[in-house]
């Protein structure tokens, strides 16, 4: 299934689009089903209600584990870096790893879960992360990990919105030099959570810990009470696998939900293809496992592919920002795939921290999460692949299960800020406002996709309608990305950015009614608006308009207080850039307030605001503009 010339993909892609029931059958005979499927494709955008390889029996632990054992059983599945480098790194072979997960789905077994139970997974990025993913998969549980950066508040109302029965945790993390206690954020977040029974603790950096009767039981101890045998539960194709929360334009989490068939054949196809795996080779994906990018090709697509996966504890710049180059060195890693704004960050502190490192092992690069600048690109490419490593622009979303729009490494001529081509199976498609489609070369629209990929998500979790209204409704027949895209005289694709009311900071999707949500919890505020504004290393910095007449004569206090407030209702990565107060904001006549202008003055765009007649009181423009020109 691996594409090894252009002309290859051009046919491929060709088949895929004249023949899609063919094409993904012909793929998925490269994974391990118990039972065939009777149909490869049924499907409607409208409902919308989509079914690939019905009837086939899977479990997608079997295809990353078992059928690697016989040949691969000593090979390296997971190498752990720690944060700290001072400590040992930690091989996982696949045997090994096979044991421990049917070890801890024997766990999770004995706490009382059992197939199609929700379990909640917030935990550091070591090892028994994988472990608990993969042993949740083992045994049909649906997993609904959440990135360690989430308040109490944000763990509880998804906890609470998909009726989680278990939580798995650790005492804590380590994040450069800082600890986070997870487990303390996990005690706030169960206190609004009657659904959990049981909550497995793991030690990892031994701090003091409540651990609660009858609730909280150690990762530690429960592994003596069980064996490492545990066949692996019967799922249906389209039965869920995980559920994995994402931001939107509306204040509410949607829970993206993937089923077990379609997400697996989709993940390993695009992580043998994208990347040009090759057997024996070492891949370090610089994502966590709490966003999708970790879901698909840290876990799913590389083990479904007996491939050598680097998982890292720590961040780019601890203890220094060569960390990801000795970690290049010391695993000697073959594929890099890493976010732009990891990319701008370390590009900020020069050469120095390259010098010396041996990056000779490197042979693709990877980029994902938001739109990669020239400038990031051409760094990558020469400071990290001297010019001789294929970058691969992953363009995809949580939605999607994985990469959509990307170059093939070593098949597909590359050009720099560009995702390029659809991968096999992908139809994209150019819309104008009305949805109608736009034709031909040299133009841009609203991103589509207008027929179903086996990765697509099948309904966010408890709401089916929320789906529909949200990817489905927008354009009639079509599934909506939210962003803008243009497609240049050869027909290559580039993702322009959101074109709703989403951020993207630092490669973290943020919803700007999110954050106006959180910043209105806030004694004292009235109101207030978010916007985006192009931020050197972050992509995007968030800005916020607030209103708020009772501040005891302490702005800069009171900013500190609002910060605080959105750290304990979402988290930390949802802390605005910028606060700017302000006595109102600009409201067209029938109340709406008119962001178009509010992003302009957070660019520093004051000269080119447009129309503001339709606006309810102009004076409030003139006083914010020269309000925020006094902000720094
Ligand atoms: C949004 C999805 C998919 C993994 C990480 C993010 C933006 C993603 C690219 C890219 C330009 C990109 C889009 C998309 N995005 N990859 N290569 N070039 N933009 O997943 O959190 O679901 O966010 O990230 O705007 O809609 P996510």
């Amino acid at each position: 299934m691996q594409i090894t010339s252009f002309k290859q993909y051009e046919e491929d892609y060709k088949k895929s689009i004249e023949n899609p029931e063919q094409f993904w059958g012909e793929v998925a005979q490269n994974f391990q089903w118990k039972k065939p499927w009777f149909k490869v494709l049924s499907w409607n955008f409208n409902e919308p209600d989509i079914k690939w390889f019905e009837g086939a029996k899977l479990n997608i632990t079997e295809n990353c584990l078992d059928r690697h054992l016989e040949k691969n059983g000593d090979k390296p599945a997971i190498i752990w870096e720690p944060n700290n480098p001072e400590e040992e790194s930690v091989t996982l072979t696949y045997k090994m790893l096979h044991e421990r997960v049917c070890r801890f789905a024997n766990v999770l077994k004995r706490n009382g879960a059992k197939k199609g139970d929700r379990i909640c997974i917030y935990m550091p990025m070591v090892p028994e992360l994988a472990i608990a993913v993969l042993a949740c998969a083992r045994i049909g549980a649906v997993h609904s990990v959440i990135f360690g950066g989430f308040s109490a508040k944000s763990i509880a109302d998804r906890i609470n919105d998909s009726q989680c029965k278990l939580v798995i945790t650790a005492d804590g993390a380590y994040r450069g030099n800082k600890q986070i206690p997870l487990k303390d954020v996990i005690d706030d977040a169960l206190i609004g959570c009657p659904t959990v029974e049981k909550c497995i603790v793991l030690t990892h950096v031994r701090t003091p810990v409540s651990m609660l009767k009858g609730r909280d039981v150690w990762w530690e101890d429960e592994v003596k009470h069980v064996n490492d045998i545990c066949e692996a539960e019967e799922m249906d194709a389209e039965d869920m696998l995980f559920i994995l929360y994402t931001s939107g334009s509306t204040g509410k989490p949607k829970g993206v939900v993937h089923t077990c068939g379609g997400y697996m054949v989709y993940a390993g196809y695009t992580f043998t293809n994208v990347f040009n795996y090759q057997p024996g080779e070492v891949y370090f994906c610089t994502a966590d496992i709490g966003w999708i990018t970790g879901h698909s090709y840290i876990v799913y697509g590389p083990l479904s592919q007996g491939a050598t996966s680097v998982l890292f504890e720590g961040i780019p710049t601890y203890p220094n920002a060569s960390r990801f180059w000795d970690i290049v060195e010391k695993h000697k890693v073959n594929t890099l795939y890493t976010a732009p704004t990891a990319i701008r960050s370390l590009m900020s502190f020069g050469e120095e921290p390259l010098q010396g490192k041996d990056l000779s092992s490197i042979r693709v690069l990877g980029s994902v999460g938001e739109p990669i600048n020239e400038e990031a690109w051409h760094w990558f490419d020469e400071k990290i692949g001297h010019g001789k490593a294929p970058i691969v622009d992953t363009w995809w979303q949580t939605e999607t299960g994985g990469i959509m729009i990307s170059p093939i490494a070593t098949v597909t001529p590359t050009k720099p800020s560009y995702a390029t081509l659809p991968l096999p199976g992908i139809q994209p498609i150019l819309v104008d406002e009305n949805g109608k489609e736009i034709e031909g070369n040299g133009v841009s629209g609203n991103l589509c996709i207008k027929f179903p990929w086996p990765g697509m998500l099948r309904t966010t979790y408890g709401d089916h309608e929320r789906c529909k209204q949200t990817y489905f409704s927008t354009y009639e027949n079509l599934y909506f990305t939210g962003d803008g895209c243009l497609r240049d005289e050869d027909g290559y694709y580039r993702i322009t950015g959101r074109v709703d009311d989403v951020l993207n900071v630092s490669g973290h999707r943020i919803g700007t009614a999110e954050v106006e949500n959180a910043i209105n919890m806030h004694a004292g505020v009235v109101e207030s608006a978010v916007v985006g504004y192009p931020h050197d290393v972050k992509g995007q910095g968030i800005y916020a308009f607030v209103i708020n007449p009772e501040m005891h004569g302490e702005a800069e206090l009171t900013k500190k207080d609002i910060l605080q407030t959105v750290t304990r209702v979402i988290g930390a990565i949802a802390k605005p850039d910028k606060i700017l107060f302000v006595s109102g904001l600009p409201k067209t006549r029938s109340g709406k307030i008119m962001r178009r202008i509010l992003r302009k003055i957070a660019e520093g765009d004051t000269a080119n605001l447009g129309d503001t007649s339709t606006l309810l009181d102009p004076g409030v423009v003139e006083e914010i503009i020269a309000a925020s020109k006094a902000l720094k």
